[in-house]
């Protein structure tokens, strides 16, 4: 499959549906060159400092936390509606306990910008490097999100990833038609 540079805002709109609807794949890669992908529902992009900025919530619980820590790369994926229960998978299980990639045969790709891989199999792909990152604070949280959505208080950590290319597959204008 063809993957073609593409501008960020591009499949901006699909991007923000699918993550709404289904989830995102987000890698990230250990100092030692493991790779692993997680789902993520919770993201955005806009422009900070003047960059394009992809901000991601990772909690401190997930084995991808350390990764993005210690090598301040991520890539995020826009997967197919082929692969949805591999999306799921993704963000059930830990790769602590299994290589995800296997086991739902996603094939990891090189990036061009950053360590981490992208996902052959997804249809918009971002390339992200940290240039900030910053912890949720409870006490500046309104209570009812924080009692909805923090109650054994694993408060996320927010990624802001510049995002150093995208990459569109010559698939994606016509799968992504209804997003
Ligand atoms: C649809 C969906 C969206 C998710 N969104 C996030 C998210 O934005 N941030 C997060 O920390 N975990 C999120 N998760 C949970 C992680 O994907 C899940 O805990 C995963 O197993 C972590 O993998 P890891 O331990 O290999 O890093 C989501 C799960 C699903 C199913």
């Amino acid at each position: 499959m063809q993957k073609t540079e593409v501008n960020f805002t591009d499949y901006l709109k699909s991007t923000l549906k699918f993550m709404s609807r289904y989830g995102l794949l987000l890698t990230s890669i250990s100092r030692e060159g493991k790779a692993n992908v997680m789902t993520i529902g919770w993201g955005t992009i806009g422009i900070i400092w003047n960059k394009p900025i992809f901000v991601v919530l990772v909690r401190p619980s997930r084995f991808t936390y350390n990764f993005i820590k210690d090598t301040g790369v991520f890539t995020v994926n826009v997967p197919s509606e082929r692969i949805i229960e591999a999306v799921s998978f993704c963000g059930t299980v830990s790769g602590r306990d299994y290589d995800k990639f296997k086991e739902k045969e996603l094939t990891p790709l090189p990036g061009e910008k950053v360590k981490s891989p992208l996902i052959k199999e997804c249809l918009v792909h971002y390339e992200c490097k940290v240039v900030h990152k910053n912890v949720v604070i409870p006490k500046e949280l309104a209570l009812n999100i924080s009692s909805l959505f923090y109650p054994e208080n694993d408060y996320h950590n927010i990624f802001f990833g510049e995002i150093m290319a995208t990459y569109a597959s010559d698939m994606a204008k016509e799968s992504l038609g209804n997003f």
